[in-house]
């Protein structure tokens, strides 16, 4: 009996003082496996008198089960405690910053971009596109820009060729649209564009432009101007307001600056925007259009000019350095750069 008693009372201090699952798995052997203790025990009750056999029999099994209850939670709590000691000093620092999947998210100038093109397609404006090295005659001569005009100088355009440039303006698209096509023609054409400039905060010798164009049986001034005030509430907020200046282009006639005022602390502050006018009839000749039957206007807009207003953005450089931490913040629509 007492021989029982301290039996099971020395194994349950045993197991409670078990350190590795490799110590259990040998205590368990020691204990109940085949020339265990328990099982020399019960081998013992053979060689006791008849009567008792059962008795001490019946308590020998009670104990096993005992231990063997008192053996198996050891073995969850020592696999409990191993999965733990793993991840915080193991193998494992459950300290590093976890990988992050970085979203993606559009560059502010195609923000822009997007928003010129919301505003337009509503008025049946479609996307038209045109290449960026270009002949003289689409990017200069049909748009009546003289052989003498500044804009043609060495300084100001890239020439691959004696006749080949790279375009100096997105209005290229005008004449190509227009000889493919008959009015009615509503297009909206946004790109690359090129000039010979040194780069500083507000030059780039590649930039962004998107240009309109309508030419209908009526297109008017007026309805331009109707446009570029949607144009200027689509962009700047429903208080901007547009004010046209008097200006020249040599493919429109008569012709205008135009300046989106906008509300700020100090009162309205008028920003020049765009260029816009009636397309020029010589324009009009040029691509087998009689100007006595149909009529329109065009605008063109740089777009990192826009960006730059709209965002107080103050460097044109920073759109092309792509870095995170500044193209992370234009997101809009619940957008998040990544570490936000
Ligand atoms: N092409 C002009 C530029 O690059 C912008 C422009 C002005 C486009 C007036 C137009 C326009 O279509 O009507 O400076």
């Amino acid at each position: 009996m007492e021989d029982l008693q301290h039996l099971e009372a020395s194994a349950l201090e045993k197991i409670k003082s078990l350190g590795s699952q490799q110590d259990l798995t040998q205590l368990r052997s020691e204990l109940l496996g085949k020339k265990g203790l328990l099982g020399q025990a019960l081998r013992s009750v053979s060689a006791l008198p008849e009567a008792e056999r059962p008795g001490r029999g019946k308590e020998i099994n009670i104990i096993k089960q005992k231990l063997a209850a008192a053996l198996d939670d050891a073995a969850k709590s020592l696999a409990q405690a191993e999965r733990e000691a793993k991840l915080v000093g193991g193998r494992y620092d459950v300290t590093l910053p976890g990988r992050r999947t970085v979203a993606g998210y559009p560059h502010p100038l195609r923000l822009v971009e997007e928003e010129v093109f919301r505003c337009l397609k509503s008025l049946g404006f479609t996307v038209a596109n045109g290449p960026l090295v270009e002949h003289d005659w689409y990017n200069f001569e049909a748009l009546n820009i003289p052989q003498d005009h500044p804009a043609r100088d060495m300084q100001d355009t890239f020439f691959l060729a004696p006749s080949v440039v790279l375009r100096t303006h997105t209005s290229n698209v005008q004449i190509r649209t227009m000889l493919a096509q008959d009015p009615p023609i509503r297009i909206v054409a946004p790109g690359m564009v090129f000039r010979n400039d040194a780069v500083d905060a507000t030059h780039s010798p590649v930039f962004h432009q998107v240009e309109g164009l309508w030419i209908d049986e009526k297109a008017t001034f007026g309805d331009l101007k109707g446009i570029l005030q949607r144009f200027a509430v689509q962009l700047f907020g429903p208080e901007a307001q547009v004010r046209l200046r008097p200006s020249y282009f040599p493919f429109t006639e008569p012709s205008a600056e135009v300046d989106v005022g906008y509300k700020t602390s100090k009162g309205l502050e008028w920003l020049e925007v765009l260029g816009a006018g009636m397309v020029h009839p010589e324009v009009l000749k040029s691509v087998g259009y009689d100007p006595n039957k149909v009529q329109g206007f065009a605008f063109g807009a740089g777009i990192e000019r826009i960006a730059m207003l709209r965002y107080g953005i103050k460097d044109i450089r920073l759109f092309y350095e792509n870095d995170l931490r500044f193209l992370g913040q234009f997101g809009g629509n619940g957008r998040h750069a990544p570490g936000r």
